[in-house]
């Protein structure tokens, strides 16, 4: 099944999948459910966590390891980028792990850098057009690494990963569990678990109660949080006791 250019509701466009014609992103906003569910109730609520606490002292820099589950398009990591170009004090190691790798056109046609006009160009090609499985520095507060492979494979992958049980965040975004149920398994969401660190959160966009059985066999305290455009719920999976996010 052939790949297309969509527009989304907030101007933004997505591609529709091999798998089904499902898109990428939300028809309702691509960009709106990225800022939504994965910089909003993920990076944004982790950092608030730790500052709101008082776990760390405002004028010491802190690094945090973020893992995708599927680059796709590239949009969840250029958000992140532009968003930690905000930040002070903090570096971002993210890791990306994709099966399907979108050709060079294909992220041209999205003209998703358009989306973030206040961020360096230069950096946003680099995000799309830097080599796999290679450590790339897209600023001196991000690093890069997208890992092509399967996700089922996650734990043959350490060696790209910056440091032992060191994931802080795991943006969930798979096809959907209805496309892709293999995906959304205690199996892969317990081998998440065994790589993230002890006070550490996963988001991801599908609230389905066989996901959320699924995030709890694994370990995590699961919360449901409002949804973006077109969906009520979201989910924020948890590791670690007596932690909030
Ligand atoms: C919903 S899209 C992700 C959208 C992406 N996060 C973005 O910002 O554009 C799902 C992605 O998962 C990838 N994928 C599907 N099966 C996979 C697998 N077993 N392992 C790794 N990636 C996979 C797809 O190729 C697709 O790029």
């Amino acid at each position: 099944m052939s790949k297309e250019i969509i527009n989304t509701s907030d101007g933004s466009a997505t591609i529709s999948s091999p798998y089904d014609g499902e898109s990428y992103h939300s028809k309702n906003g691509a960009l709106t459910e990225s800022l939504h569910i994965f910089i909003e109730n993920g990076l944004n609520r982790y950092i608030g966590n730790i500052f709101e606490e008082g776990k760390h002292q405002t004028n010491k820099s802190i690094t945090l390891n973020i893992l995708e589950m599927g680059f796709g398009t590239g949009l969840n990591s250029v958000a992140t980028f532009a968003r930690s170009q905000e930040l002070e004090n903090i570096n971002i190691n993210y890791h990306s792990v994709e099966k399907y790798p979108l050709t060079k056109e294909e992220h041209l046609g999205l003209k998703h850098s358009l989306l973030f006009p206040s961020i360096d160009q230069s950096c946003i090609c680099k995000i799309y057009e830097s080599q796999w499985n290679s450590i790339i520095e897209i600023s001196n507060r991000f690093k890069l690494v997208k890992i092509k492979g399967d996700i089922e494979d996650i734990n043959s992958y350490k060696p790209y990963l910056f440091g032992n049980n060191s994931i802080d965040i795991v943006f969930f975004d798979a096809f959907s569990p209805g496309s892709q149920p293999h995906l959304w398994s205690s199996e892969v969401f317990g081998a998440l678990y065994s790589i993230m660190s002890d006070h550490s959160l996963l988001v991801t966009y599908s609230a389905k109660g066989t996901v959320k059985k699924a995030l709890r066999e694994s370990g995590f305290q699961v919360e449901r949080r409002a949804g973006p455009p077109g969906k009520r719920h979201i989910l924020a999976a948890i590791k670690g006791t007596g932690v909030t996010f």
